[in-house]
């Protein structure tokens, strides 16, 4: 049975069932790499990157490290499975997100299945960068909430380090990005009150360039990449136009969160937690002036993990629950934007 019903601003849909986050983990690797260990490399300087980002360090997989985007995915995800009170058994789907798979194909959703032994269960990878996660957990919830699955593992893990050029003419990105990896596994409740209350993605391709790591693709293949031999060539370095993208990040970070709060007729004063995509911390605290939050209204941890792109609201909400910041009937927000453009939120009644 499927319950519908208008408020004044969206259109939101009740369903029969509601998805609630039951488990939560996360995993990084213990390599940490500090802002003057960067400075080491290239010419930046703590100073810089602490008044533009917030950012103090970060965790790089060290060389020689077996892990991955996937060997963390799964490290997080058999913490939220065994939090959850579950066994790899009962999960019934797999949504995997990031943008720096262990392979151009197939996904990293797969490599789950194996490496947790699991069923033959379905897995899919969600190419949504920062707002991965955020797309994730919508897709998780789409699925519990028509009935078709009752457990969902939802992993967000990047592995940044491996692909950013870590020259002086890298240093308006790398110094941004962590490696790291979160999970959440959503399971079915029949309480509509509770657990995911709505989620509203956005996409804005024209800006694609703003943020992209353009190569390999099919557009610019490995073989025409060697044959150049062009040291000039960046194509497979990520490229951000840093300030457009910041200037854009607050205006949407601030849309999808007035989207979400307005679609459940609650307001600012109602969120108990905001847990934004840890991009940089000025964006963080620009959101935070912009809805009057107090500092216990929202959780950043960006100064000790960096921008780890789709894994970075895992990561934060598993720390904000170890650290006793979510309570039952709180109202949480996620909110992410990032390469795409992408920008969504997730409300949740805990
Ligand atoms: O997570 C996905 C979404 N991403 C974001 O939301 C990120 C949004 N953007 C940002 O966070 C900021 O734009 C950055 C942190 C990336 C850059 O900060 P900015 O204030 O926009 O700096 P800028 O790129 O305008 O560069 C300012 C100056 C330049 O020097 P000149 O031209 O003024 O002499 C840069 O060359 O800072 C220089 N610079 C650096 N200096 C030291 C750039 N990177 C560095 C560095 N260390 N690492």
């Amino acid at each position: 049975m499927i319950l519908v019903s208008l408020n004044k601003y969206t259109k939101k849909t009740k369903f029969m069932y509601n998805s609630k986050i039951t488990g939560l983990g996360f995993y990084v690797p213990d390599n940490v790499v500090t802002n003057d260990d960067l400075a080491k490399m290239m010419d930046t300087n703590d100073e810089w990157i602490q008044e533009r980002t917030g950012i103090k360090e970060r965790r790089w997989i060290p060389e020689g490290s077996e892990d991955s985007s996937s060997v963390m995915g799964a490290k997080a995800a058999r913490i939220a499975i065994e939090r959850a009170g579950l066994t790899k058994d009962d999960i019934d789907f797999i949504v995997f997100a990031t943008l720096s798979p262990d392979f151009y194909f197939p996904g990293c959703g797969v490599q789950i299945q194996e490496m947790l032994d699991m069923r033959t269960v379905g897995a899919i990878d969600v190419r949504n960068q920062c707002s991965g996660f955020v797309y994730g957990l919508s897709v998780a919830d789409q699925f519990i909430k028509t009935g078709m699955y009752k457990n969902v593992l939802v992993i967000g893990a990047e592995f940044h380090s491996g692909g950013l050029d870590k020259t002086d003419r890298g240093r308006g990105v790398t110094v941004i990005f962590g490696d790291g990896a979160g999970a959440a596994v959503l399971s079915r409740t029949e309480d509509n009150n509770k657990g995911i209350l709505s989620t509203h993605l956005h996409s804005e391709g024209k800006h694609a360039n703003e943020l992209i790591v353009a190569a390999p693709s099919i557009k610019h293949w490995v073989p025409e990449i060697l044959e150049a031999n062009d040291e000039n060539d960046e194509s497979y370095f990520p490229y951000m136009n840093g300030t457009f993208v910041f200037k854009h990040a607050i205006v949407r970070f601030h849309e999808v969160i007035v989207e979400g709060l307005q679609a459940n007729n609650l307001e600012a004063k109602d969120i108990n937690l905001l847990i934004p995509h840890q991009a940089n911390l000025r964006i963080s605290q620009f959101v935070q002036k912009k809805f009057g939050l107090s500092d216990d209204q929202i959780y950043n941890n960006i100064m000790q993990y960096g921008n780890t792109t789709a894994a970075s609201i895992a990561i934060a909400l598993t720390e904000a629950w170890e650290l006793g910041k979510i309570k039952d009937n709180d109202i949480v927000v996620l909110a992410a934007f990032g390469s795409g453009f992408t920008w969504g939120s997730v409300i949740i009644r805990w």
